[in-house]
């Protein structure tokens, strides 16, 4: 199997075809910032974007995923490199608190703006409602996927 994971390539043994992506993503790759919170696709906590689409990580086999490519939030950047627009966005808002469920909230956000970079705030809590947080209370979370819109035009 191969699967390119942030623009890098990895082949991967069949053997494995039916382990989990987010086990391989964290402790083969070492790609940590993608999150295991239930482990049985209910959190949302460990979605990464395949082929531009969230996904949830946990539930996906790595057969599933032979030839596709996988975005983690360790593959998003700005411009030099610098942080993500949305990332920084998520911290000007004061969206992050344990932390625990922004990476999984910044794909989704990511995959969304992507799409349609001025979402209604409706649009914003539909595309994050399978996303959990527990400390929150989603508005700085839909305040900051909002205001990151405005940098995916181009
Ligand atoms: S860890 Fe995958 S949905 Fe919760
Ligand atoms: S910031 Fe703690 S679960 Fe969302």
């Amino acid at each position: 199997m191969i699967i390119t994971v942030n623009g890098i390539q990895h082949t991967i043994d069949d053997a494995r075809q039916n382990d989990a992506l987010l086990e391989y993503l964290r402790e083969d790759l070492n790609l940590t910032g993608t999150k295991d919170g239930c482990h049985v696709g209910v959190c949302g906590a460990c979605v990464v974007l395949i082929d531009g689409k969230p996904m949830r990580s946990c539930c996906r086999k790595l057969k599933q995923v032979d030839g596709h490519e996988v975005l983690t939030i360790e593959g998003l950047h700005g411009k030099d490199g610098q942080i993500a627009p949305i990332q920084q966005a998520f911290i000007d808002k004061g969206a992050v608190q344990c932390g625990y469920c922004i990476p999984g909230m910044i794909m989704t956000g990511h995959a969304l703006l992507m799409q349609n970079h001025h979402p209604t705030r409706d649009e914003i809590r539909k595309a994050i409602a399978n996303n959990i947080c527990r400390c929150t209370g989603y508005v700085q979370i839909v305040d900051a996927i909002e205001a990151a819109g405005s940098d995916y035009e181009t």
